[in-house]
């Protein structure tokens, strides 16, 4: 089994590159580190790689990348794939910080990368829109979810935090209580993409940066249920959901099996579970807004 650390960065194929840097520059505020024709890299101001824009005919996230520890050998990883008759291959990259990658597909077709070894790409700026901490969870959504979570378990070594019923599965692959979900919808597309924030003030600064740029928030400030963070939603440019989140739960010893105790948790200790509809959903809060909703019944 590959052991996945934690979740570098994302790549998004867009048909208005232009349009999704400004957004990722001007709203989120990520720092364009390479800017070429036909790609955009980017980092946190916190100087890791977390987006990467390429054009393309239509918006598609197209390659998640992964962190293993320092000590794996990505040909011993390409040799279990193989095992598991998965193709795969190890080739240099010139990503900032990033020498080598081995790269194969999950069942839905994204791209998956592992390296095993960065560097951080730059110095700590001073943000000049949100600024995220970090990309912090990818979700995506299909008709049957079951043969990715046993995938993302068994190949990536993910475990199963949180159910939501029994058609939202919440993973993680370290202290954070997700970094991959998945949800039963009409089609196979992402559902939404995240990024952390510092605290709950900084998602008070990135309201008002929101409300600044005209980008309504779909849902949200609220306290979820499942995971405890606090949240804001909006959508990009591409139509693709946003959020934004602090305080997420975190698992920091498997061994115990339950989340960091935390005022907000109901259950003493809080571990996983199959949680609700409506207890999943908030703390407290506005109810899900009809723009977030639409993105289970998208065809
Ligand atoms: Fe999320």
């Amino acid at each position: 089994m590959i052991n996945v650390k934690r979740i570098s960065h994302a790549t998004f194929e867009t048909p208005d590159i232009e349009r999704l840097t400004d957004y990722y520059i001007g709203v989120i505020g990520l720092v364009p580190l390479q800017r070429e024709q036909d790609r955009v890299l980017f980092v946190s101001r916190l100087g890791d790689v977390s987006v990467i824009l390429t054009r393309g005919s239509a918006p598609n996230l197209t390659k998640i990348a992964f962190q293993v520890s320092p000590q794996d050998d990505l040909q011993t990883h390409a040799r279990f794939l193989s095992d598991q008759g998965i193709r795969s291959s190890v080739d240099r990259v010139s990503l900032p910080g990033i020498e080598r990658m081995l790269t194969f597909r999950d069942p839905k077709g994204t791209t998956i990368e592992i390296f095993s070894e960065k560097t951080t790409a730059s110095p700590v700026r001073e943000p000049t829109a949100v600024g995220p901490t970090k990309l912090g969870h990818i979700a995506f959504m299909m008709p049957d979810i079951h043969p990715f979570i046993a995938f993302y378990q068994k190949i990536l070594g993910f475990r199963v935090s949180d159910w939501q019923e029994d058609f939202f599965c919440f993973m993680r692959c370290g202290a954070d209580h997700h970094t991959i979900n998945f949800a039963a919808g009409k089609s196979t597309r992402l559902h939404h993409m995240a990024f952390e924030l510092k605290d709950w003030a900084h998602v008070q600064t990135a309201c008002d940066h929101l409300g600044r740029k005209d980008v309504p928030i779909i849902w949200g400030p609220g306290r979820h249920g499942i995971s405890h963070n606090i949240f804001i939603y909006h959508r990009d440019p591409d139509d693709q959901i946003i959020e934004l989140y602090t305080e997420m739960d975190q698992m920091l010893d498997e061994e115990l099996g339950y989340f960091e105790p935390r005022p907000w948790h109901k259950d003493r200790p809080q571990r996983p579970k199959v949680w609700d509809r409506k207890s999943a959903a908030l703390i407290w809060g506005p109810p899900q807004g009809p723009d977030h909703a639409r993105q289970r019944n998208m065809e």
